[in-house]
């Protein structure tokens, strides 16, 4: 007995040891933890249950079967944040790189299995060279055993992605198909060919920082939906982000006690819209002022900046939040925007978060650009996602809702619960210079009488009484209130039940 208690410690000492001190210490230097050491800090404080820490990988060939290290590479199991469930896997970059065996893929479904039986949320924490290039055809099948279940588990159980270190090849398309993907800054990237391949193919001379870092993720492809600082900061705010999501997609998300005043009244809104129609003004402003505690967790900041999304809470419940951003592009919708809110429509939809819109759209954006580029398919994305979302779904609009961009963004006719105007909203077909001049084409020589025909259709459809004569809106209310009145109408919804006819799948414009 006492000898394989002390073999299990001789185990355990060896796994905790990963690929040695020396190693470590490498990984230190880069200025990144150890697998351990980042799962310590994500989770609550002595609450990680770890699973597999004996299991080894079975390869004999190019040398290994000398090589062997408890837990082949992959740390796994399951703890609490905030004293919710999460499971969490975390890639040591110290055994092999963390590349991917058969064994270590084997650890990661068995997690995803029970995170799936048990509705869960899963955390990935990616530091990896990719597929253990000794095993071969055994790591590409073991990849593709996760890619299912990510699938499996999409609109099941939250799965978050962190790239911690590398993550090239087909390696990037688990956390592609996750719902969310974070980023360390300088530390990692993620490409489907590293610098090499490329410059051999294509000829471009790139470095990896550039080809796939965070800053070109998060500003430029829109994979990531954030980066940070450093390791320390990205699992902090790991804890915050899953503080807004429910464990899985058949219960809520969590309630959190709201010091906020749910009927607090903000009168500095109510000169938050410029008087001149064409003046822009900053969109989070309002979002900052209506949230609780002026708490809001932006995702994509750096990405198609014409939409702003992310997360706060209204009376201690978490929402999801879309708007229009008038300081870019005037808040016009493009292929980016749309496909940018589309998606996180959709995740608010499959995990019962109620979306909530905030409108100023002058319509979608024209050009060859955006019609080569598919801007109708992309465009129809959004669409499709507010048509299908059953969620609470409220809208306010704030200054413009013209053309098809007034049906996408949560319209009444898009099953909008409750909508609401400021006395500043525009809903009209489009802008009133446009709309005259179309209607009007035989007086374009008379710039005269083109103003006086402008101000007749301002003053005739520049206002949302038009579309409240008509139920489309269903109260035009103070801008200082507007907290007050989406608090109320998300109480109003809390038991809502709305479900779409049954299907294998609609086939949502990809
Ligand atoms: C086995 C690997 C490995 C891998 C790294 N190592 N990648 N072992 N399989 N894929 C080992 C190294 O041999 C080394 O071992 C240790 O990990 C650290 O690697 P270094 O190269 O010293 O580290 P660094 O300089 O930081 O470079 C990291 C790296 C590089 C950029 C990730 O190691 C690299 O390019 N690796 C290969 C990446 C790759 O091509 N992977 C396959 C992609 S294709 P020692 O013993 O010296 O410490 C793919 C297909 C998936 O993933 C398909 C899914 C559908």
């Amino acid at each position: 007995m006492h000898d394989i208690i002390q073999q299990l410690a001789d185990k355990r000492g060896a796994a905790c040891l990963g690929g040695g001190q020396k190693r470590i210490d490498s990984q230190h230097a880069k200025g990144k933890l150890s697998a351990r050491e980042r799962i310590e800090l994500l989770l609550d404080a002595g609450s990680f249950e770890e699973w597999d820490m004996f299991k080894e990988h079975r390869c004999a060939d190019f040398g290994m079967a000398e090589q062997q290290v408890p837990g082949d590479g992959v740390v796994t199991g399951y703890g609490t944040i905030n004293g919710r469930l999460i499971f969490v896997f975390s890639q040591d970059f110290t055994v092999f790189g963390g590349s991917l065996s058969e064994a270590h893929a084997e650890k990661i479904c068995k997690l995803m299995d029970h995170a799936m039986k048990v509705g869960a949320p899963l955390i990935g924490l990616n530091d990896s060279g990719g597929a253990r290039i000794q095993e071969g055809v055994a790591s590409l099948g073991g990849y593709a055993d996760i890619f299912q279940r990510n699938m499996l588990a999409s609109g099941v159980i939250p799965q978050i992605s962190l790239i911690m270190g590398p993550c090239a090849g087909g390696a990037v398309y688990s956390p592609a198909m996750t719902d969310f993907i974070f980023m360390v800054k300088d530390s990692s990237y993620m490409f489907v060919t590293g610098p090499e391949v490329v410059k051999t193919v294509t000829h471009e001379e790139v470095s990896a920082e550039e080809l796939g870092g965070a800053t070109s993720h998060t500003s430029r492809s829109g994979v990531a939906d954030l980066a940070f600082e450093n390791d320390v900061e990205a699992l902090m705010m790991m804890r915050r982000f899953v503080g807004f999501l429910p464990s899985n997609n058949r219960v809520k998300p969590p309630q959190w006690p709201a010091q906020d005043p749910a009927d607090r009244l903000d009168h500095s809104l109510d000169t938050l819209v410029p008087d001149h129609p064409n003046k822009p003004y900053d969109i989070k402003e309002l979002i900052l002022k209506i949230v609780d505690d002026g708490d809001f967790f932006e995702l994509q900041p750096d990405y198609a900046k014409n939409i702003v999304i992310g997360f706060g809470r209204m009376d201690g419940s978490p929402i999801g939040i879309v708007a229009n951003q008038p300081l870019v592009m005037a808040g016009c919708l493009d292929i980016k925007s749309s496909t940018k809110a589309a998606r996180f429509v959709r995740f608010c939809d499959a995990f019962n978060i109620p979306v909530v819109t905030f409108v100023d759209v002058p319509g979608f954006m024209p050009g060859t650009a955006q019609e080569y580029g598919g801007i109708i398919k992309h465009g129809a994305k959004l669409l499709y996602a507010y048509a299908e979302c059953t969620v609470p779904k409220i809208t306010v609009i704030t200054r413009k809702a013209y053309g098809g961009a007034y049906d996408v963004m949560s319209s009444k006719h898009l099953r909008g619960d409750v909508n609401f105007a400021w006395p500043s909203a525009e809903i009209a077909v489009m802008g009133p210079k446009g709309a005259v001049e179309i209607i009007f084409r035989e007086e374009k020589g008379n710039p005269e009488k083109l103003a006086e025909r402008e101000a007749e259709y301002k003053a005739k459809f520049a206002n949302p009484f038009v579309a409240g004569a008509r139920g489309f809106i269903d109260d035009v209310i103070m801008p200082n209130e507007t907290r007050k009145r989406i608090c109320r109408s998300l109480a109003m919804l809390r038991d809502k039940q709305l479900e779409n006819p049954w299907r294998k799948h609609g086939n949502i414009p990809l």
